[in-house]
């Protein structure tokens, strides 16, 4: 399974982007995890822009969900919402055929638990028929950074392991 991650937050010591690359370590075999990096780079989404020819950073989007058969969001909750940087992506997506159907699984580092953010990601995912694994979030409300700004925690990895195995069985069952 190829998945893409994308990280809600452009913090530098993010804990959702570390959730992400802790999950490299226990997504099943097989698993090929990228981390998106290009959420900052990303022009502020108008219909004007959204002609051809589309702009690289978005083209460039596009054609990395094109590539993967899953999806994985991290995203941290700003006043009871997803973070603006992350609609903007999505707002991107919405003319797009690349994300339609895939399955996604969403995860949260948030410590209030991002239950609005997730809620709201949900039914704009939905909206985009995406394919959201177990129809929520698994948030992981404690999810502390060790001394590297890694999670070992190890009710959390476990959890991430079977959000990830789940994904996978989305992804095989086709
Ligand atoms: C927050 N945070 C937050 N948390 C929450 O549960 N509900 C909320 O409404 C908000 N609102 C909010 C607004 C702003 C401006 C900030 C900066 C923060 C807390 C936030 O979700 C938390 O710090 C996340 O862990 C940040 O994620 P990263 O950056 O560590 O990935």
């Amino acid at each position: 399974m190829r998945v893409l991650a994308i990280a809600g937050s452009l913090r530098a010591t993010s804990s959702n982007a570390a959730l992400l690359r802790a999950a490299s370590r226990v997504a099943p075999a097989g698993t090929e995890l990228t981390i998106y990096d290009g959420l900052g780079g990303l022009p502020h989404f108008t219909p004007d822009l959204d002609v051809e020819p589309i702009p690289e950073p978005v083209s460039a989007l596009r054609a990395q969900i094109g590539a993967v058969d899953a999806l994985a969001i991290s995203s941290p909750e700003y006043a009871h919402g997803m973070p603006g940087s992350l609609k903007n992506a999505l707002d991107w997506l919405v003319s797009a055929l690349e994300p339609i159907g895939k399955p996604v699984l969403l995860v949260s580092a948030s410590p209030g638990g991002a239950l609005h953010a997730h809620a709201q990601l949900l039914e704009v995912l939905r909206t985009m028929s995406m394919q959201v694994i177990d129809g929520g979030a698994y948030v992981f409300s404690r999810a502390q950074l060790d001394g590297e700004g890694g999670i070992t925690a190890p009710q959390v990895v476990a959890a991430l392991a079977t959000g990830f195995a789940r994904l996978a069985q989305a992804c095989a069952a086709g």
